[in-house]
């Protein structure tokens, strides 16, 4: 019998502040995952910079894609593929993972592969769970998405639900920013100490899908809380607002979810994208699956949020596909998942 040959794919991730590179086999198995990132020089400016996240990206694109190679021990040669996000993401942030990876599949005569970026948060799932097969339901909850999809097949998708206004990553960034806190990790922690019960923020019915999503409602409900506390002069206690607000979200965001893979017939729900790795959401998540009979997939908190090994793992299943990237690939900031 013939041996079954392996697939190194070279995956890399530049869409937005993180500069990421990862050496992953068969599309599950992760050789290495080296990331970069602009957090705490954006920090400074209460947002990402797209001009900064560019120039930045291409200071560190050469190490870190030096270092996923060592780290995985092998060599350009050995390389099958390049798996590089072409979109959706800040235009010139994917210029240059994108140039990149066109250079170096030219020089070294690599086939090349464009990765939709949802596609490889959703693919993140394949690395730690090697039972986990399409079809399945997953919940993609980033900072500039979220997304109910049903994953049909590898690369087959259909979104069912999507945010009508901000992301769930978005408004936790929001309500960081309002308490004092750089970002959604942060609510996270405080929130463990306190009362998820203690103030009650709506949860937004939105006019079309039942499984679409609407957090501008809930994140102004809590700035206005804050902003209204100020003016009586009342102390706010901090982590029963992240709390609160949490809960809020993570309750949305888990029947929904739950809802949706009933109601569609499948018996496998997953979830993705850096708002994947909230402790809340993990937990509300895991709960709700073994009460309604779904197996529940999430990764672990450094696959949910940017990184190169999701690329490689999507990469991989685009690659046996067939799917082949010229020398035309260009970035596309706002690419629709399923599209080429
Ligand atoms: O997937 P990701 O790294 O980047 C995008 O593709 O957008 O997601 C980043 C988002 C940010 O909004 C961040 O605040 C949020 O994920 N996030 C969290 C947690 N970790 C990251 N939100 C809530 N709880 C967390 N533990
Ligand atoms: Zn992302």
């Amino acid at each position: 019998m013939e041996e079954k040959k392996d697939v190194l794919i070279l995956g890399i991730e530049s869409s937005c502040d993180e500069t990421a590179a990862a050496v992953v086999r068969n599309g599950r198995e992760v050789r290495s995952n080296i990331i970069s990132s602009q957090i705490d020089l954006h920090k400074l400016y209460g947002g990402v910079v797209p001009e900064i996240a560019s120039r930045k990206h291409i200071e560190k694109i050469n190490q870190v894609i030096k270092e996923a190679l060592s780290e995985a021990g092998t060599t350009l040669d050995e390389i099958d593929a390049i798996g590089v996000t072409y979109g959706p993401g800040l235009v010139g942030a994917l210029l240059v993972g994108v140039a990149e990876a066109k250079a170096i599949a030219w020089a070294k005569d690599i086939p090349l592969v464009g990765v939709h970026h949802i596609e490889g948060h959703i693919s993140a799932n394949y690395i730690e769970h090697p039972d986990l097969e399409p079809p399945f339901v997953c919940l993609v909850a980033s900072g500039g998405h979220t997304h109910l999809v049903i994953v049909k097949d590898y690369g087959e998708f259909e979104i069912i639900g999507r945010t009508m206004d901000d992301a769930a990553g978005e408004a936790f960034d929001k309500v960081a920013r309002a308490v004092g806190y750089p970002g959604g990790p942060k609510v996270d922690k405080a929130a463990k100490e306190g009362n998820p019960h203690a103030m009650e923020f709506p949860r937004a019915k939105v006019g079309g899908s039942q499984y679409d999503f609407s957090f501008s409602g809930m994140k102004s409900a809590v700035l206005n809380y804050i902003n209204q506390a100020e003016m009586k002069g009342e102390t706010i206690c901090v982590p029963d607002l992240c709390a609160s607000f949490q809960n809020a979200v993570v309750d949305v965001l888990v029947s929904r979810a739950v809802a949706a893979t009933k109601e569609f017939g499948y018996k496998k729900l997953a979830i993705a994208g850096g708002v994947a790795s909230n402790s809340a959401l993990r937990a509300g998540m895991k709960a709700a699956c073994e009460k309604a009979g779904i197996e529940f997939y999430y990764p672990s908190p450094i696959f949910c949020t940017d990184n190169a090994a999701m690329i490689g793992a999507a990469g991989y299943y685009e690659y046996i596909n067939g799917v082949r990237a010229g020398w035309d690939l260009n970035a596309v900031p706002n690419l629709k998942l399923g599209e080429r």
